[in-house]
């Protein structure tokens, strides 16, 4: 599975790790109360799906049962997902006194969000925790969650305090797996197909991979298929001028001050990730740290491109379509 990552997994990352076998993907979180009061632009582009996406869940974050059980409404009605889950995990401040981790100081408040948000669709609901705020909790939150009619759990094996420090504690994952009768995932530096198949014999239902995933969808090819995991340069670059070119397709919209003109999609979200595709060519990082448009990526790339076999330019190495 596709971590959800807030300034990563949106519609075109995720499309490309659904192309390579990617099982179901997560969108970044989106503001409960932000889809509710409506109007956001920005959330609308974080729930949209591309055309013809499935197996996506749309995550959510808050902590007002009412709330979040009218954001499942519109999530379900606007972004026809395959499921809605509930964010537990976010320790960032922003989030924190609105949801997120917090919840895992007050578990009840998120039993009971999770039924208000089970009462408002026949969606599946499924929530993403850490291990604790401060200690590890995990056991009896993921019960009580269970109880409360969570359908998956996903347990990213890290604290709130921890942040992104140490490493994910897969021992206590696995604990969680064994003593919930739900599925539970686990999540937590995956960041090979040998470290997936190694935890995925913990007993939990599916890995996730976040960080791992970026600039490297065959991840998931490797894990569906077998084939070897990372690609030749060539390729990889093409992939990557292909995400800039989902980005342009996904964002391009009307120009609101400029009636019948297109507002073209910026590459800047995409400096971060661009160059994760071709960690062996550092001399190409520049030009594509400093991509504004899809022609600066294209030319960015072109020493690379220039050196792929000539033939059908699809999704890279494919296995389009097909989701082990
Ligand atoms: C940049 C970034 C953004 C993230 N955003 C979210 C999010 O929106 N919702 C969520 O539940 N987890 C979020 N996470 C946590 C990941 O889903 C995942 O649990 C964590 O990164 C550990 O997995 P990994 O080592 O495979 O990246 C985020 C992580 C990163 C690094």
């Amino acid at each position: 599975m596709l971590a959800p990552m807030a300034g990563y997994s949106d519609a075109p990352m995720r499309q490309l790790a659904a192309e390579q076998g990617a099982l179901w993907t997560v969108s970044e979180m989106i503001s409960a109360r932000g889809l509710v009061l409506g109007g956001e632009n920005e959330s609308l582009n974080l729930g949209r799906p591309y055309p013809g996406e499935q197996g996506r869940v749309v995550q959510l974050f808050g902590a007002d049962p009412e709330v979040l059980a009218e954001a499942v409404r519109r999530a379900e009605a606007w972004f026809s997902p395959a499921a809605i889950d509930l964010n537990m995990g976010c320790p960032v401040p922003k989030v924190r006194g609105k949801g997120g981790a917090c919840l895992l100081q007050t578990p009840e408040v998120a039993y009971d969000l999770v039924r208000a948000m089970r009462s408002a669709t026949s969606l599946d609901v499924s929530a993403k925790i850490r291990l604790g705020w401060d200690s590890d909790r995990s056991l009896e939150v993921a019960q009580g969650l269970a109880e409360a009619g969570a359908a998956v759990i996903t347990v990213h094996g890290r604290t709130s305090a921890q942040r992104y420090t140490g490493e994910a504690d897969w021992a206590a994952i696995a604990r969680v797996a064994a003593a919930v009768p739900t599925p539970v995932i686990g999540s937590g530096d995956v960041l090979s197909p040998a470290q997936a198949t190694e935890r995925r014999a913990l007993g939990v239902a599916a890995v996730m991979i976040g960080r791992g995933a970026v600039g490297n969808p065959w991840i998931f090819r490797a894990l569906a298929g077998g084939a070897p995991a990372v690609p030749d340069a060539a390729t990889r670059a093409g992939t990557a001028l292909r995400h800039a070119e989902l980005q342009d397709t996904f964002y391009t919209a009307p120009d609101r001050h400029r009636p019948g003109e297109l507002r073209r999609a910026s590459m800047r979200p995409l400096r971060k990730v661009l160059p994760k595709y071709l960690p062996d060519l550092p001399e190409l990082h520049p030009a594509l740290l400093q991509a504004e448009t899809l022609d600066d990526v294209r030319a960015a790339l072109a020493p690379v491109l220039a050196t792929r076999p000539a033939g059908p330019r699809g999704p890279a190495v494919g296995v389009a379509g097909s989701r082990a």
